[in-house]
């Protein structure tokens, strides 16, 4: 599946299948209320899925987003069923839906459900990844100039533990200069037998660049290059 922010509010009209909430209430049901539109090529119908002034040009959406109709009727609807019923729908609940979650956000990124884990924050998700990785003295991670200060200093923080060094590359010299081909030369370039991680950040908020399909060509081109050199494949080096 292509990935992408619009394909994304697609994907968001997932439907969960509730179990019959019995009460003086109608009985809820999980599926919206309304489906997304398919056609999201058509600014103006994304535009009028956010409830966001008018008044205003909102450039702040990395930061603070208002939620689009299906996402907020989804909400609404969650909200409403534990109201109505607040342990039958949390016990009900509890552990189906992260399944369910795991398996819209591999759909989304083409992995497999048990690959994704959920946590509270990007920060969060980031430490754990890093302090995770079995990083050794004398390794090293290459991350980019680009990338977000909580990125950097998960990476710094593991590799101090680690007695590993950092290193951090830029993909390109300017937004109008920007290519995939040299993305992924800059990147398979500076890799070498001592790296041990690669990190890059998909979507840049700092500028909204979507880092252009690099981060699987390199990863491909990579391990390619170090089965050549290694005439292994090993996973940890
Ligand atoms: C690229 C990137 N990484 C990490 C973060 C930190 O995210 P969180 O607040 O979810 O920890 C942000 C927040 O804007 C971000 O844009």
């Amino acid at each position: 599946m292509t990935s992408s922010r619009r394909n994304f509010l697609t994907a968001a009209g997932f439907s969960l299948a509730a179990g019959a909430i019995s009460g003086s209430r109608p009985r809820l049901s999980l599926a919206l209320g309304s489906e997304p539109s398919n056609n999201l090529q058509d600014w103006s119908i994304v535009r009028e899925q956010f409830e966001v002034s008018r008044d205003y040009i909102h450039l702040s959406s990395f930061f603070l987003a208002s939620h689009p109709r299906p996402v907020r009727e989804a909400i609404e609807k969650h909200r409403q069923a534990i109201d109505d019923n607040p342990f039958m729908y949390v016990g009900r609940h509890l552990f189906e839906m992260p399944g369910q979650i795991r398996a819209s956000v591999a759909e989304y990124l083409g992995g497999k459900p048990e690959e994704v884990a959920l946590t509270n924050s990007t920060t969060m998700g980031l430490a754990f990844v890093y302090q995770g990785l079995p990083v050794r003295a004398g390794q090293e991670i290459l991350t980019t100039t680009h990338d977000h200060y909580v990125h950097h200093e998960a990476i710094r923080l593991a590799a101090e533990r680690a007695g590993a060094t950092v290193k951090k590359i830029a993909l390109f010299d300017d937004f109008a200069s920007i290519s995939e081909e040299d993305i992924v030369r800059r990147i398979i370039r500076t890799v070498s037998p001592r790296t041990r991680a690669v990190g890059i950040t998909w979507v840049h908020s700092g500028s909204g660049l979507k880092v252009p399909g690099a981060t699987h060509r390199a990863g491909d081109q990579g391990s390619q290059r170090r089965a050549s050199r290694s005439g292994s494949h090993s996973s940890d080096r």
